[in-house]
């Protein structure tokens, strides 16, 4: 999605700039484009597709000047060409740039039209900057311009402004889109989220709803919804800044996916003991709540809801509680039955994404109380909701989910075990759990080390244009992850199915075109499975089956990957990582942007 970076300085900001949009290229994006201000004029760059070009454009032809804002698009009103990249500007003296979307901007833009305002872009983005041009034009300072512009906007955004006759600060607004302010010495910046801005300070001002702010050179000041000056705590953000590199790996989805072993113990770490699961984690009040909850809703969008999946098999299964999980942009928009004492769950990596954070603020009144499990601290999600579990992930780059998704697996299985703690579970089957979380690291390291194997499977993939994905109990949301992570890198169309709906369509489809990949562990279900598996290869097709130590045996159109051996609660975390692999290899060897695939972002944050 769109990001913003903005910054007031002492000393030339391009560069600045540019290393921002690059940080925020992971977002997802299709043109890129900055403004500097010189102090005499706004000069403005933009180009379509990637950042680099516009790096190299401004390369050729310099821009100098120590204010300006800058911006990765990604289409929603407009085609992605240059003229409908941002920065936009109402004539020669303001720029701005801005994400989200502005859903009443056609009655706004006929309004300009007739006073004479001429549009160069298809964006609704345009209206703003005519908008608080026209609001100038009419004698208002630039700050009141843009809170009247600002109060006649429908939708959601974050917007940035800098005008030429209001020099030295950069004004900006939050309404459903997110935005930070990065505070520096001497000098200060905004930016849709930290990462843009490591590289200059790690002192960040979280914005809330409705919030707007002016920043100059050495001053930040904010005002909240009600126009009341506010003081915003100033969080350090603790990182390691080899967290946004890519090392030795070709693409950060790759890194993230040899970090997982890591990167779950820092999910466990300090929440769990040799044998049981301290519950304070989870925050002050919890236990009370989780007392009295007798129903869970879950809520999430894309690889996070797949994880919900899965916690519904534990929840309902270990705890025994019943549990619904729904997609936030279907929940949002429908009546709901909410049970009594129904403890609401979001699950994000962003907090960010529209449609969950929609549907929380929709339905928050009337549940019990909200617990988010998100990776992203001080994100909307973490900050609007009751409790929260951070996943502890560290920045996840890639578009495609991957650590994100089993550290949001580890967090769901902490959270089910707290559950069940009130409904059964002994002692002695909390202390079998937690035990099995503690191997977790090396079992997930053990599925790593396939790589090099599952590389050579995936020849078998890059030159087909569909695949199969089955699964049966938890590991059915498995497949299905599988199948979204295949469509979204490498572009070939795949469909997950629970095994046993093969013959009721699915079948169909199958011959040696079609390949099945099939997670088959060590479970009561591996038979009915195995004759699953006997339905495809009768119909020439070819199986790839996951499968623990000796359980199934390779012959003819039957290509056997033995797994670690896995207790069975773990089994769809440890079960995901070949299927990160094969797409990941399958896509390498398309010649796909594996980070940034065509047409997606990481953090959706428009409807
Ligand atoms: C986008 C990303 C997915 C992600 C989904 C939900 O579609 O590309 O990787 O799973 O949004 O995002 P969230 O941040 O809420 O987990």
């Amino acid at each position: 999605m769109c990001g913003i970076v903005g910054a007031v300085a002492a000393r030339p900001v391009s560069a600045i700039l540019l290393e921002g949009l690059k940080r925020l290229e992971y977002r997802g994006y299709d043109s890129a484009g900055l403004a500097v201000f010189d102090g005499e004029q706004i000069h403005r760059l933009r180009r379509a597709g990637k950042v680099r070009f516009l790096a190299d454009a401004e390369q050729a032809a310099p821009l100098s000047g120590s204010l300006g804002i800058a911006h990765t698009r990604w289409a929603t009103h407009g085609k992605p060409t240059e003229d409908n990249a941002h920065p936009h500007m109402s004539g020669e003296q303001l720029a701005i740039v801005h994400n989200g979307i502005i859903e009443n901007f056609e009655p706004l833009k006929a309004a300009l039209e007739e006073a004479g305002y001429q549009f160069s872009s298809d964006t609704d983005t345009e209206v703003i900057a005519h908008l608080i041009d026209q609001a100038v034009k009419a004698g208002a300072s630039l700050q009141d311009a843009f809170l009247s512009t600002v109060s006649q906007l429908e939708g959601a955004f974050a917007l940035g402004v800098m005008h030429k006759d209001f020099p030295g600060q950069i004004l900006a607004s939050r309404k459903g889109s997110p935005l930070v302010v990065g505070v520096g010495m001497g000098e200060n910046f905004i930016a849709s989220d930290q990462m843009a801005l490591l590289q200059v300070t790690d002192r960040f001002i979280y914005l809330e709803e409705g919030d707007f702010v002016q920043i100059t050179l050495d001053q930040v000041s904010i005002w909240d919804k009600t126009q009341q000056l506010v003081e915003r705590p100033v969080k350090v953000f603790e990182h390691n800044l080899s967290v946004a590199e890519k090392g030795e790996f070709r693409h950060f989805m790759m890194k993230e996916i040899y970090e997982q072993p890591e990167v779950v113990k820092a999910t466990m770490q300090g929440r769990i003991t040799e044998d049981r699961l301290l519950e304070q984690s989870f925050g002050n009040g919890a236990s009370e709540l989780f007392d009295q909850t007798r129903q869970v809703q879950i809520i999430a969008c894309g690889t996070s809801y797949h994880a919900g999946l899965i916690a519904k098999y534990w929840i309902e299964d270990i705890a025994g509680i019943p549990c619904a999980v729904e997609v936030a942009s279907e929940f949002r928009y429908r009546k709901h039955v909410i049970p009594d004492n129904t403890l609401f769950i979001t699950i994000s990596q962003s907090g960010e994404t529209a449609d969950t954070l929609a549907a929380l603020r929709a339905i928050k009144e009337q549940v019990l109380a909200s617990l988010t499990i998100c990776n992203v601290p001080g994100s909307s999600l973490v900050r609007e909701s009751d409790l929260s579990l951070m996943t502890n992930a560290g920045p996840e780059i890639g578009v495609a989910s991957t650590k994100a998704f089993t550290t949001q697996l580890v967090a769901l299985l902490m959270l089910t075990v707290a559950l069940a703690r009130r409904n059964g579970l002994s002692e002695e089957q909390e202390a079998n759990i937690i035990r099995g979380l503690h191997q977790l690291p090396s079992l997930l390291l053990a599925g790593v080390r396939l790589d090099k194997d599952i590389e050579l499977l995936a020849q078998d993939f890059a030159e087909k244009n569909h695949a199969l994905f089955l699964g049966r109990g938890p590991l059915y949301p498995v497949a299905m992850e599988g199948a979204l992570k295949l469509k979204e890198i490498s572009y070939i169309h795949a469909e997950a199915y629970p095994a046993g709906e093969l013959k009721h369509g699915p079948l169909a489809l199958v011959d040696k075109e079609m390949p099945v990949v099939t997670v088959a562990p060590n479970n009561a279900l591996l038979d009915k499975l195995k004759a699953n598996l006997q339905e495809v290869k009768a119909r020439g097709g070819e199986l790839f089956v996951f499968a623990g130590a000796d359980k199934i045996q390779q012959e003819d159109g039957l290509k056997v990957r033995q797994m670690p051996d896995v207790p069975e609660f773990l089994e769809p975390i440890v079960y995901t990582i070949p299927l990160q692999l094969l797409s990941y290899h399958a896509a390498v060897l398309k010649g796909t942007d594996v980070d940034q695939p065509r047409n997606l972002a990481k953090s959706v944050t428009v409807e």
